[in-house]
């Protein structure tokens, strides 16, 4: 089965449970504050979850495409992607457990015809005053009694590191404010030879690949407060189903890479390489994962650099060709296009952009080449071309403060610096290297908190304080002025816009003044939900990038459109969430305006002080 005809047999079955078809979000939000990626199907969603209005409904179904930079580590098994796709079914605040379980069960074994003797259920086996999930496990037997199917050995209950999620994993990583709840996992058993390197025994969550996971269904009804959890305002489930993994198990292949998703890149880089697939299969899916996540993080628009998205692109087309590199590969480019005609048929554009995208990727080569010449260089000659003795042999031994140049300003990792033929006190690299991120950690704040900012009290502030710095820039310095990103988190507002000339010091106060007076007049903030035209009609400004089929959502600061209540000062297309009146931001001050490359413009702000 093509991966397109399972999403399309998923999309219509949840259609058909009255689901909304909802598109996915960008893989790069364009105006979230709080993350780089998008890395599940909850992510975009999670103002719904905590209870704001969604547009479509409250059933939504949709493919998300995902991006796990913490997997990066994980890839060359049988199993593990960056990029991967997301079946996503909701219910916000709608149904619950007994429709969801029997409907993913049905999805699975009536509808892919998955044998239903080879699935195993994981259950939340409760934690501090959350209590076991019986009704999931009476769920479960219920649905494998009917099918004539023991439930004893199929169901087993695990503690919050398995069976809890939220976007900050365990119950006690998650921030107050965070949602979480109780998941119950699906497992496909594929019937390989346990290996012992794992463990004695094999177990459903067992790493040595046996039992794959495919699917995700959380219940969720907490959220984290002062106190410990408080039930949210209503019940939501949020699904989430590896596509690549359920393909896997309907073409019964346990190695993902085998399935005819992937094999056909496989099959190109085994050509490139004249290696085979069995014998360097690590290298080969890291090459394959990494230019498949290259390919569509370039098609999003992020150029390589050393910051933020860009150095993740840098770091996967970097360590994608030290793994082909290592094949002997040559022409990259082949690989890039087979893809492109592995994903053209769900993801379009990618055809579009495949020109762009094939350019950024050999630029950054033609760069890293460069950068590895520059590197050999450097060391060759501060110590010529001695080598060391002993266990070093054939390896040039170099300080660890060299080593951590080439890594800080080569870009080049400890692994990158030992496949060029050096050695160093590595113990010392790490000392330095943790020196290094405690100052870039101050520096980069809440970014890389897990996605959860938004949800803070000084960060719903700070996005409500966008809408108004935005509207009063346009006051100050007209019309022409628009937003082209923002970034929030509880210390700073960031925002950046289209304009042509740097800020006067005049300009800057009256932009300042103009915020301070509308969060002193309290105006009313609400949303409304409108058609596309509409909105866009009555004015409503600001990065559309919240897609929700012909409906979108719209803020007004002081009164509404569409309302008895006056002409708004502000109207802007958004998600949410946002303080309900603006007294509550306190206070705006710019910190900082600077230039961003041609006609865009940065300023930085600090609320509530
Ligand atoms: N949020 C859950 C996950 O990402 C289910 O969608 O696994």
């Amino acid at each position: 089965m093509a991966a397109k005809d399972l999403i399309d047999k998923y999309l219509s079955f949840f259609q058909a449970r009255g689901h909304k078809i909802i598109p996915g979000a960008p893989l790069v939000p364009e105006n979230d504050p709080t993350t780089l990626f998008t890395s599940s199907g909850m992510q975009p969603l999670v103002a719904y979850l905590l209870g704001e209005t969604h547009p479509e409904g409250k059933r939504l179904v949709n493919i998300q495409n995902c991006f796990r930079a913490q997997d990066l580590d994980e890839v060359g098994d049988n199993r593990h992607t960056t990029f991967f796709r997301m079946l996503g079914n909701w219910s916000l605040g709608d149904y619950f457990k007994k429709e969801q379980l029997p409907w993913f069960f049905e999805f699975l074994t009536d509808n892919l015809k998955i044998d239903a003797k080879k699935l195993y259920i994981s259950i939340f086996e409760g934690f501090d005053k959350i209590p076991k999930d019986e009704e999931s496990a009476n769920i479960w037997k219920e649905l494998f009694r009917k099918k004539s199917i023991d439930p004893q050995e199929r169901i087993f209950y695990y503690g919050p590191e398995k069976n809890w999620w939220s976007r900050s994993g365990v119950p006690k990583n998650m921030p107050e404010g965070e949602p979480g709840g109780p998941d119950s996992e699906v497992f496909f058993d594929f019937e390989t030879k346990h290996d012992v390197k794992f463990g004695e025994k094999c177990h459903i969550n067992c790493d040595c690949g046996r039992f794959l996971e495919i699917g995700n269904s959380v219940f969720m009804e907490y959220k984290k407060g002062k106190e410990g959890f408080e039930k949210l305002p209503q019940q939501n489930v949020d699904f989430g189903g590896g596509l690549e993994r359920i393909l896997a198990v309907i073409e019964r292949k346990s190695d993902i890479f085998e399935t005819s998703l992937f094999y056909p890149i496989i099959e190109m880089i085994v050509r490139l390489t004249n290696k085979n697939y069995i014998n360097h299969a690590k290298e080969i899916r890291i090459v394959t994962d990494h230019f498949i996540s290259a390919v569509f993080i370039a098609s999003s628009g992020v150029y390589p650099s050393n910051k933020e998205q860009g150095y993740i692109l840098r770091r996967l087309i970097r360590r994608g060709l030290d793994n082909f590199y290592k094949l002997e590969g040559k022409n990259i480019e082949q690989v890039i296009h087979v893809i492109v005609e592995q994903y053209k048929d769900t993801d379009t554009y990618l055809v579009d952009n495949f020109e762009k995208v094939k350019n950024i990727i050999l630029e950054e080569e033609q760069a890293y080449n460069r950068t590895l010449k520059n590197a050999r260089e450097f060391i060759a000659k501060k110590y010529g071309t001695k080598k060391a003795g002993g266990e070093l042999l054939g390896m040039t031994e170099i300080s660890a403060d060299d080593a951590f140049l080439l890594y800080s300003t080569h870009g080049l990792s400890p692994a990158q610096i030992k496949s060029l033929g050096y050695a160093f006190d590595e113990q010392e690299f790490a000392r330095k290297m943790e020196e290094h991120q405690k100052l870039s950690r101050q520096g980069s704040g809440q970014r890389f908190k897990g996605g959860l900012a938004d949800t803070e009290e000084k960060t719903v502030m700070g996005h409500t304080a966008t809408h108004l710095l935005h509207k009063a820039l346009r006051d100050v310095l007209g019309e022409k002025v628009h937003q082209t990103g923002s970034n929030i988190t509880t210390e700073r507002v960031r925002f950046d816009f289209f304009y042509e000339k740097k800020l006067t010091s005049e300009e800057i106060q009256k932009v300042e003044e103009v915020v301070n007076q509308k969060i002193k007049e309290n105006l009313p903030v609400h949303f409304e939900i409108l058609d596309i035209e509409e909105a866009r009609k009555k004015g409503a400004i600001g990065l559309f990038n919240e897609k929700y089929g012909n409906k979108v959502k719209v803020y007004f600061i002081g009164g509404g459109l569409s309302t008895s209540s006056g002409r708004p000062y502000s109207a802007e297309f958004c998600g949410g969430p946002h303080v309900n009146f603006t007294g509550e931001i306190k206070s705006f001050k710019i910190i900082k305006e600077e230039g961003l490359g041609k006609n865009i413009r940065r300023i930085y702000a600090i609320v509530g002080e």
